[in-house]
């Protein structure tokens, strides 16, 4: 996939068929302006150097790559490995792209940070860099999210961000996103809609890609240090996509095998799940094309996950293209299948996963047995504090 970076997704926005800007004409000008900075700013040698130094100074980069002994000698078979991005400040690597949308949006003169928020990690994330960078943050979430990860709703509060409860629907996700994009409707001129993943309208799945690359790049570079080769094999959890896209695309060229893991939740029947790339089919959701979960009407169908950051009826744009070239492959774990796994990872190796990335491991320890031999390098996309309340509650202590 030589030069496959520099040419997607095209001056459009589209990813193959996917991706592109299905927007109302009053956010035209408003997108084509972000775009416009983000080209100026992704070239200049001093926005790298201001984005590499808060990487390293504010962020705690690089995140290290960590060998999943204990794990791997359980399960049998291949040796997983895990980009430990729960250690990236903030928990999570979310803070990737949030950092570098505060500063396009310091350069706009931007004076408030709009997004949505699944599981908190993205709205603590975003919280974070308003308050680094002196900016405002309003962070729209689903009422049944702000039950399940209330310890981010507190952080968020508490680093100035207000969190604008979102009632209607399922009142997760879909809908946090659907009222946080009214919002910025109404304040464009003040505001920049900092989106949660490689999701909505250009340019952002190829921004908030760009910023997650880092992930991918630092960990192979890392992995080649620790085991002088390169992992035959690649998994990340896929809600809207970045933390995997993130990690795949530094491994594009390489003959490595890509899983991306999606949650099969309660079942395979309508409402249950939320594994867009294997059930879906092409349609529209927040200004972009992708594979999508559509009901009887062609409506963005409901969806469910135990990981509040995976229940999203759509995916990245890029995904859906890299799916069709068959780069890509994706698979599915359940809530059962993904607890199990949270429970393992935390008695085991001593960190307690996000619900989101126990899908990761879950499909690592299934993947590492039928491989027999090799390795299998993960990302840990984030830490699993944020969902204690509710796995306690629901799951007990695991066996
Ligand atoms: C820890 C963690 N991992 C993964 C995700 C899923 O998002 P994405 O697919 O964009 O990486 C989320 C979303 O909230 C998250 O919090």
């Amino acid at each position: 996939m030589k030069n496959y970076l520099k040419s997607m997704p095209n001056e459009e926005g589209f990813f193959g068929k996917y991706g592109g800007a299905f927007i109302p004409p009053q956010l035209e000008k408003p997108f084509a302006e972000i775009t416009e900075a983000y080209n100026i700013i992704s070239n200049s040698s001093s926005f790298i150097d201001e984005l590499r130094s808060i990487r390293k100074h504010f962020q705690g980069r690089p995140t290290p790559v960590y060998y999943a002994e204990r794990i791997s000698k359980m399960v049998g078979g291949a040796q997983i490995y895990f980009k430990r991005e729960d250690l990236n400040h903030t928990g999570a690597h979310k803070l990737n792209h949030c950092m570098g949308e505060g500063l396009l949006a310091k350069f706009m003169g931007k004076k408030k940070l709009i997004a949505e928020t699944g599981a908190g990690q993205h709205g603590v994330a975003l919280a974070t860099a308003a308050a680094f960078f002196g900016l405002e943050c309003e962070i729209h979430m689903g009422e049944v999210d702000i039950a399940k990860e209330s310890p981010n709703v507190s952080r968020m509060k508490l680093l100035g961000a207000t969190v604008v409860p979102v009632t209607h629907g399922l009142k997760t996700l879909k809908e946090a996103v659907d009222s946080a994009f009214e919002a910025y409707l109404k304040d464009y001129e003040n505001s920049i809609y900092c989106i949660g993943s490689v999701v909505g309208p250009h340019p952002f799945p190829a921004l908030v890609r760009d910023f997650q690359r880092v992930v991918g790049v630092e960990a192979r570079e890392q992995f080649i240090d620790m085991t002088g080769e390169l992992p035959d094999a690649v998994l990340a959890c896929v809600g809207g996509g970045s933390n995997a896209i993130g990690l795949f695309s530094a491994f594009l060229d390489d003959s490595v095998k890509m899983y991306g893991v999606e949650p099969l939740g309660r079942g395979t029947e309508p409402g249950e799940h939320s594994a867009t790339m294997t059930y879906g089919k092409e349609g529209i959701i927040h200004g972009f094309k992708c594979y999508l979960l559509q009901d009887e009407n062609g409506e963005p169908a409901p969806v469910y996950s135990c990981a509040s950051g995976l229940d999203y009826p759509g995916t990245g744009p890029e995904h859906c293209y890299l799916k069709d070239e068959k780069r890509i492959e994706y698979v599915v774990i359940n809530d059962k299948e993904a607890m199990d796994a949270f429970f393992k990872t935390s008695r085991n190796e001593g960190i307690i996963p996000a619900l989101e990335s126990a899908h990761a491991v879950a499909y690592a320890m299934k993947l590492a047995k039928e491989m027999k031999s090799g390795s299998i390098l993960l990302n840990l996309s984030g830490r699993g504090d944020k969902d204690l309340d509710y796995v306690i509650e629901n799951w007990g202590y695991g066996e």
